[in-house]
Formats: C-alpha cells, sequence, structure tokens
C-alpha cells in the first residue's frame, strides 16, 4: 500500500503532497485524462505535460499513449522518480518509454518533438506575467498546427478577504502560493505568444481550464472548446 501523504501540508516534501492536496491526486489526474479524452485524444498523439510533478495524470497517460508519445517537463527530478518507484515501478515506465526533461527554463520548444496536446495543469497559477510570458512562448512554439494547450490558471477575485497576488504584480515562480489573473490578462498574454484561447467548462475544484492553439494554425478554438460539456463530477465541486 502506498503512503499517499495524508495530513501533510500541500507543497511539502512527499510526491503526492508537492503537487497539491492530496486528498485530491486521485481526481486531478482523473480530471486531466477525462478532459482530454472529451478534446479528442487518442493513443497516437504526442503529449507534453508541463510541470508534470508527480505524474497524477502522467501515471494515466502513460498507459493510455503508445510508447513514446508521453513528454515530462519537471525541473524537480525527486518527484517524478518517487511517483515511478511507488506508483508504476520501473519496467512498466522503461516499456512505455516516456522522455522527462528537468529544467526550469520551461522549453517545450526544446523537446525532439511537435505536441498534439500541451497540458499545463495548475503551473500558470503559479507564474508571475514574466514567467507565464516565457511559457507561452515556448508552448506555442512546441504545438503543432493542429495542436491544443489545455490549461488552468487561478482567476482573480476581486472581492476576495484575501485576495492572492496579481500576476502583473511581481517575478518569475511562487510555490506553493498561488498568482491570480484577469481572464482577459490570460487571453492578452496568450495572444502575445502567437495564441488564441478561450475558457473551458469543465470540473475543477479550485482552478479555471481553458483551452489555446496558434493563431497561426488550423483550430478553431471556440468550436473545439464548445464541443465540450462539464459533467458532474462528484468531489469536483
Ligand atoms: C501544482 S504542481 C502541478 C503538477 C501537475 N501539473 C499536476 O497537475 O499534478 C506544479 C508543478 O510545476 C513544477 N514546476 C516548477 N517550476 C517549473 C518550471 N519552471 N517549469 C515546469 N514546471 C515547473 C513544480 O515542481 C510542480 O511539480
Amino acid at each position: 500500500m502506498v503512503d499517499k501523504g495524508e495530513g501533510e501540508r500541500p507543497g511539502s516534501h512527499h510526491y503526492r503532497a508537492f503537487v497539491g492536496p492530496p486528498k485530491d491526486y486521485d481526481l486531478l489526474g482523473g480530471l486531466q485524462l477525462s478532459l482530454l479524452l472529451a478534446l479528442g485524444l487518442r493513443e497516437h498523439h504526442t503529449v507534453c505535460d508541463v510541470g508534470c510533478g508527480s505524474l497524477r495524470v502522467g501515471r494515466m497517460l502513460l498507459s493510455y499513449l503508445e510508447p513514446g508519445r508521453y513528454f515530462g517537463l519537471e525541473p524537480e527530478e525527486w518527484v517524478v522518480r518517487a511517483a515511478i518507484e511507488e506508483e508504476l515501478g520501473d519496467d512498466f515506465v522503461a516499456r512505455r518509454r516516456p522522455t522527462f526533461r528537468h529544467t526550469a527554463d520551461y522549453a517545450v520548444g526544446g523537446f525532439d518533438a511537435r505536441f498534439d496536446y500541451v497540458l499545463a495543469q495548475s503551473i500558470l497559477s503559479h507564474t508571475y506575467a514574466d514567467d507565464a510570458a516565457t511559457l507561452l512562448t515556448q508552448i506555442s512554439a512546441g504545438l503543432e498546427p493542429s495542436g491544443l494547450l489545455v490549461a488552468t490558471f487561478y482567476p482573480s477575485r476581486p472581492s476576495s478577504k484575501n485576495p492572492l497576488p496579481r500576476g502583473a504584480d511581481n517575478s518569475g515562480w511562487r510555490y506553493p502560493g498561488n498568482v491570480a489573473y484577469e481572464w482577459t490578462e490570460m487571453q492578452e498574454m496568450a495572444a502575445a505568444a502567437g495564441l488564441r484561447a478561450t475558457l473551458l467548462d469543465w470540473p475543477h475544484p479550485r482552478q479555471q481550464w481553458f483551452l489555446a492553439a496558434r493563431v497561426d494554425g488550423e483550430v478553431d478554438v471556440a468550436r473545439r472548446a464548445g464541443s465540450v460539456r462539464s459533467p458532474h463530477v462528484v468531489g469536483a465541486d
């Protein structure tokens, strides 16, 4: 039986807790996989999981995708290693042939691949505007013309008693704390990186999903987002 890190604080040095509340580990993986499937993911597609952490969705994508189709970008090598040891095992992972890069440069475009899907779950919720711009530019360079960015951000709520820092106010990466954006700010940052973005209706316990594609590409993002309808997922409210 794996140690699920129950009782550990989000962001602490346990592979499940490091990426968020341990009680949500399975749910957040499931919500990511089901959204990718609803958007048309097939086993022959190539996926980049930006900030793949402890493979919340990676452990399922490695089963679903053909060998060699999963790419994970994650500066914290220990968290990927621990997930492989605790959840998957070396033999299974060797057969599925993932590619990992352990760098903090957001270099999605640095892999020897172009992606049908780039997933950035709870990454833009930790980047101030300078890092967000770097990440979105890299994603734009890494996407196929028909490719999709599937991402979340933390919407700013002006009425909140404890508002999160706003994206434009500082620089770099904030963790485990969050950074909030207005949707119009996120859309503008995406546009500056050559991406057209639209909101997605899909469950998430704390953040907001959006979909984006290259402006010079082949995808009508509004139509693709409109084809997805949020299911009611017990536990994701
Ligand atoms: C909130 S966790 C989300 C992990 C994963 N996407 C998920 O949904 O389970 C954020 C992850 O981003 C990683 N991260 C931090 N800096 C990064 C960078 N420069 N590029 C890519 N990932 C980064 C963290 O180490 C952490 O694993």
